[in-house]
């Protein structure tokens, strides 16, 4: 068999995203309501030797080359540094260390990231959608970007770089944020990404007519600051467009991406696989089935076996999201328990 997870349209999947948890510990609008969700059952969640044993038959045996920690709140694991660091004494099918980063809220991230960078953590990349203590409140509904902001600067310090900032704009709370978004991560030299919400949240919180686009960003951006698209062909399979953006005034320049999935779609070169807090392989964030592999696991299979039923789910994705398409249903899982 070829070490590879290749579906029927040619796309090779080599990026594995891991969701640890479906708990979080913000309520963010776009993806949670107030009271949270009804959590998976700790007997559902995959332990940390059960998640260890999944990405080392992805990294053994798939060809995947990098792994990125999601959730849910991935922090809120404490085995994380146990699993970081057994994913990085790993092999690719080349002989390389796989690459590991971690998607995170940020909270508590000021105490754990040298730990996580010792472990052989390379790369975080932070929501931080608002740098006004009241705007970033009432999205997140929990008063916490002080420490949201002392987690950025740990991981920096830690040489956990470039930080990637994700930010998600919506009307009336935050959309007029963008420039002082970037004016932050020109002066800290990270690289900020707008993400346009996606339906994975409370349903009547997605309307598509209202959600701030890319090209609504890009404009509001243009008024402040010179942008100018990058190579496509440095784009790969990123999801993120990125624009290079010249100095200006005090601030240093840099690049700024945004991350267009409702209006400009990147499924054609999509190279992701995922596999959820509860051990199912999910072939994209909106994909109707999964495949179970929390009961191969506990039932003894072997890695082959492993291997030969998440090769077997990948060859069934999908050509795209279909956001667009008549009779779209929202995924029956929220984005914190896919991973995003
Ligand atoms: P980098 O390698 O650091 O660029 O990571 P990333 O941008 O892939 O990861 P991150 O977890 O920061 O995700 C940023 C946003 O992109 C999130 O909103 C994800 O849900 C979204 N995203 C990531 N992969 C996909 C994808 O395959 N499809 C869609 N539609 N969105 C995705
Ligand atoms: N649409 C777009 N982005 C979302 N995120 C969470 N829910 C949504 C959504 N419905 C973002 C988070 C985080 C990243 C992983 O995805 O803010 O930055
Ligand atoms: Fe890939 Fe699905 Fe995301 Fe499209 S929406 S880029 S197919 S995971």
């Amino acid at each position: 068999e070829t070490p590879a997870l290749v579906d029927r349209f040619g796309r090779v999947a080599q990026d594995l995203r891991v969701s640890l948890t479906d708990r979080c510990n913000l309520r963010c609008e776009y993806c949670m309501p107030a009271e949270g969700f009804d959590w998976l059952p700790p007997r559902e969640v995959l332990s940390d030797d059960e998640v260890i044993h999944l990405i080392r038959v992805a990294v053994q045996r798939l060809g995947v080359r990098e792994v990125r920690f999601t959730g849910g709140e991935p922090l809120l694991r404490k085995g994380l540094e146990r699993i970081v660091a057994a994913t990085t004494a790993l092999r690719t099918v080349d002989g390389a260390v796989p690459e590991t980063s971690l998607t995170t809220n940020g909270l508590g991230l000021d105490r754990r990231a040298a730990g996580l960078a010792a472990a052989g953590l390379r790369r975080v990349n932070v929501s931080l959608d608002s740098l006004d203590r009241q705007a970033y409140a009432t999205l997140t509904r929990r008063d916490r970007l002080p420490d949201v902001l002392a987690g950025i600067d740990a991981a920096e310090a830690a040489g956990m770089t470039p930080v990637k900032i994700n930010a998600v704009l919506m009307r009336g709370v935050n959309d007029t944020e963008a420039p002082e978004l970037l004016a932050y991560a020109l002066r800290r030299g990270f690289e900020l990404r707008f993400i346009e919400q996606m339906p994975l949240g409370p349903p009547e919180r997605w309307v598509r007519g209202e959600m701030i686009t890319a090209a609504q960003i890009l404009a509001a951006l243009g008024e402040r600051f010179e942008l100018t698209p990058t190579d496509a062909a440095e784009r790969g399979a990123a999801p993120a467009e990125r624009f290079r953006v010249a100095p200006s005034g005090d601030l240093p320049g840099g690049s700024v991406g945004i991350i267009a999935s409702v209006t400009q779609p990147f499924c054609g070169a999509c190279d992701r696989t995922r596999l959820t807090a509860d051990g199912q392989v999910r072939t994209c964030l909106f994909s109707r089935t999964e495949t179970d592999l929390r009961g191969l696991v506990r039932g003894g299979a072997d890695d082959e076996q492993i291997a030969a039923a998440w090769r077997t789910a990948m060859w069934g994705k999908l050509a795209g999201h279909g956001i667009d398409d008549p009779g779209f249903l929202q995924p029956q899982r929220p984005m914190s328990a896919i991973g995003g």
